[in-house]
């Protein structure tokens, strides 16, 4: 079966990013992203391409030369489900703030909205690719939803995680490590593995392209996730002993990571892990183990969860008592909110809540980020509920430029590792600050012995003071 017509349900980090790759790859099928955001597809469509709203890098050329030819994006969610023969559902399924499961389980009622929009809609058969990161054993869900229609059509699901990591989004997908296809082991649904594989084929080497059945798809997702979490809490745990012991936790990452059995990868320390996944997708594991009654394993991942709140919580009180065990009333400088440098998404960034208990704690917060709007970060705070809107209003201040807002500082904190930072003239902040003047490195990203020379007092991740 040849696939000429895909549509993909929900244009955010993941469906605009890998469908405008799909569409640039294979000019032969028409890709059409949707989503029921108004504002969101409008900007999608933005005439100046810059203004698309995932920041990623290498992305709007992408774009620029897909969109309109076999790129559109588009709220007509019906009339895409309707022509395409292969449909992505890249919604968002983030952890349950309600009901049974609520913190942990994932919530699954945007993949629900979606399935049943896909048995209205649907006049023909139709292979279902979960692009989304899920539960395993969701595509029983779905297949028992899309078969109850009495409309006697035959769907196929297929699991087709996506490991592009934010950032990095348009590399990883040109070049992916591996893609992974999951479907049932039946004749029909080996058809609809191989329809997939050959969309990919346009551009990925098929010995790059695994195919497994549905279930372990789908726990794979999970488990890539967990994995790749564990490193850097382990990571993190550890650059608390070196605090301590005056070992260097980036001699130690390097000292291991040449095993090859380890590898150098991923051992960075810092504030912690953000983004919309890690965390969410743990507490997906845990709770699906749970459920199973597996309390061990349970446990067992819950814990770099608990390690990466901990590392938060740990760098926020790290700055009240060096700033002699209070922060009322003094300037604290944020140098970037995003969870990561060279995307915009703010999603469980470690800032949200350094800054947080900063707050807690009366300090007057300044930020600079170069791709987070002011009005995100407003939100991300307000959606904590922990004091109104107005009071954050109050307390912390968005900027626009770097040196402003380190102005009168009592600290800067480092919480993004944006290139950019390294460069900036830190004789000039260090003469506008008060003193003793104090960087806190959560991404361990300066030259701390050329800010010691310049008078700073210096806190990074994982080294002693
Ligand atoms: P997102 O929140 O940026 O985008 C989801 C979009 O789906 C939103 O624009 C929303 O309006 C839309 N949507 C929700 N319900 C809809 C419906 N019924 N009809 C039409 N549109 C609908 O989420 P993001 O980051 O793209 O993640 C999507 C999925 O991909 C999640 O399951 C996530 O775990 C997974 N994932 C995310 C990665 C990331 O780096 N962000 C990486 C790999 C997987």
């Amino acid at each position: 079966m040849k696939i000429q017509n895909i549509c993909c349900i929900g244009a955010g980090y993941v469906g605009g990013p890998t469908m405008a790759v799909i569409a640039k790859k294979c000019p032969d099928i028409k890709v059409t992203v949707v989503d029921i955001n108004q504002a969101r597809i409008a900007a999608w469509n933005d005439e100046n391409v810059d203004n698309i709203p995932v920041y990623e890098p290498g992305l709007p050329a992408v774009v620029a030369e897909a969109r309109g030819r076999n790129l559109f994006f588009s709220n007509d969610v019906d009339k895409a489900i309707d022509e395409a023969e292969m449909i992505f559902i890249s919604v968002n399924t983030p952890t349950k703030t309600y009901g049974e499961g609520k913190g942990q389980a994932a919530d699954l009622k945007w993949i629900e909205l979606c399935a049943r929009q896909i048995a209205r809609v649907a006049k023909g058969d139709k292979i279902v690719v979960e692009k989304s990161t899920l539960p395993v054993r969701t595509a029983s869900t779905l297949k028992d939803i899309l078969t109850h229609t009495g409309n006697g059509l035959s769907f196929q699901i297929l699991s087709n995680p996506e490991f592009l990591a934010e950032g990095t989004a348009v590399d990883d997908l040109m070049n992916p490590d591996r893609v992974l296809i999951g479907g049932d082991q039946t004749e029909e649904g080996l058809k609809a593995i191989q329809a997939l594989v050959d969309v990919y084929a346009h551009w990925v080497p098929e010995e790059k392209i695994l195919t497994t059945n549905v279930w372990s798809s789908e726990l794979s997702k999970l488990t890539a996730n967990a994995f790749l979490a564990q490193r850097v809490s382990s990571i993190n745990s550890l650059s608390e002993l070196c605090e301590h012991t005056e070992a260097d936790i980036n001699e130690v990452a390097r000292a291991i990571g040449t095993d090859s059995r380890i590898g150098p990868k991923f051992l960075k320390s810092s504030v912690g892990f953000g983004g919309s996944c890690f965390q969410k997708d743990i507490l997906n594991l845990v709770y699906i183990s749970r459920t199973y009654g597996l309390q061990e394993v349970a446990d067992y991942w819950e814990q770099v969860i608990i390690m990466n709140d901990h590392q938060k919580r740990r760098f926020a009180k790290k700055i009240i008592k060096s700033l002699y065990n209070t922060v009322n009333g003094k300037k604290i400088a944020f140098l970037g909110w995003a969870f990561k440098k060279d995307t915009n998404d703010t999603r469980e960034s470690a800032a949200i809540y350094v800054a947080d208990h900063l707050l807690n704690e009366q300090s007057a917060i300044e930020i600079f980020d170069p791709k987070v709007k002011k009005e995100q970060i407003y939100t991300d705070l307000d959606y904590l509920g922990t004091r109104s809107p107005e009071e954050n209003r109050e307390n912390l201040l968005v900027g626009t430029d770097p040196y402003k807002i380190c102005e009168g500082a009592h600290a800067v904190a480092v919480l993004t590792e944006w290139d950019e930072f390294k460069s900036y003239d830190w004789q000039r902040i260090y003469d506008s600050m008060l003193k003793p003047a104090h960087v806190f490195d959560g991404r361990n990203l300066l030259d701390k012995e050329a800010l010691k020379a310049i008078g700073f007092q210096v806190h990074a991740i994982g080294t002693a003071d």
